[in-house]
């Protein structure tokens, strides 16, 4: 397969921290790519690098073979890169027709909204989707879970080869989720390459073929999805066997994974992560005292 986009030697660094070191990537055609790594690994500034929102200090960023340089998001978009962001960028008092064709309304000779035009487009894009929304729905009325769905679909309006989602089942329900796994699924079959950063590893397993795994801004590294289970992703992203984390976490302290999956004392010391899938949602881990 292909590559649509590969970056090579991304370094970004802030005001004391060195946020993202010499990471190289690469995204297939069609592929749909897990990004994990834990809290403050260097996966949202490599990625919002990879979508125009950050400048990096050193690397190369080459889609379908062409060396391209953003300097902004729309310069990005216009290239065939759209990133969801973390944080949601719709506009509550307007409507859906307006977030999705935000700047891209067609418009009239005296730059007059063609309403009709633009609702009937609206519609037109939902129902690839399977989506019945009214176009004319002020998007505060919509759940999240619902602006969620719609800030991807906003995403890949304007047609982008590159689509990549940074945690983008946080606020959304298991049905809602499902939803947009066969949306994403949808655009796969589409050709649309996704890169897809979570902190749920079971949706690793669910979603994606090939995981990437960060820590401290640097590349650990890429594995097939079918050559992993979570106890291997947790270990990479750790930086230890998880074994062995859990047994020096004794002595009165345990670390806060949820669920059953890390154990509190050195008897059940290695408890299967991957026969658990669900309890696994790595933006909580913190330590206890
Ligand atoms: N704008 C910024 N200014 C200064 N430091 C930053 C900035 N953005 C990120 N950082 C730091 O860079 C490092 C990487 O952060 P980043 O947000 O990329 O991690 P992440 O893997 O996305 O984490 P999370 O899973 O919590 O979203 C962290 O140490 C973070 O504090
Ligand atoms: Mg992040």
């Amino acid at each position: 397969m292909e590559d649509v986009l590969r970056a090579e030697g991304i370094t970004k660094r802030f005001p004391g921290v060195l946020a993202v070191d010499h990471v190289s990537l690469n995204l297939r055609r069609g592929e749909i790519l897990a990004l994990v790594g834990e809290n403050g690994a260097g996966k949202s500034t490599l990625m919002q690098i990879l979508g125009g929102a950050l400048r990096p200090d050193e690397g190369k960023i080459y889609l379908e073979d062409r060396l391209v340089s953003f300097y902004s998001p729309e310069a990005a978009i216009r290239a065939g890169i759209s990133m969801v962001f973390q944080e949601l960028s719709l506009v509550g008092s307007l409507s859906i027709a307006e977030n999705i064709f935000a700047n891209r309304q067609p418009v009239g000779p005296l730059n007059n909204v063609r309403w009709g035009e633009l609702y009937r487009e609206t519609e037109n894009f939902l129902g690839r989707f399977d989506l019945s929304l009214n176009p004319r729905r002020l998007v505060k009325h919509l759940s999240m879970g619902q602006q969620q769905i719609l800030e991807i679909l906003k995403a890949i309006s304007t047609g982008p080869k590159v689509l990549i989602l940074d945690e983008p089942t946080s606020p959304l329900t298991e049905s809602e989720s499902a939803t947009l796994f066969d949306t994403i699924r949808k655009l796969q079959a589409q050709g649309l390459s996704v890169i897809y950063i979570t902190h749920k590893l079971f949706e690793v397993f669910r979603i994606a073929s090939r995981v990437v795994v960060l820590r401290d801004g640097r590349h650990v590294d890429s594995r097939k999805v079918s050559e992993v289970n979570e106890g291997d992703l947790v270990a990479m992203m750790v930086g230890r066997e998880s074994q062995t984390l859990a047994l020096s976490c004794g002595g009165g302290r345990s670390w806060a994974w949820p669920g059953s999956w890390v154990p509190e004392g050195p008897t059940s010391a290695g408890a299967s992560s991957a026969r658990n899938p669900r309890t696994q949602d790595t933006s909580t881990w913190r330590e206890r005292s």
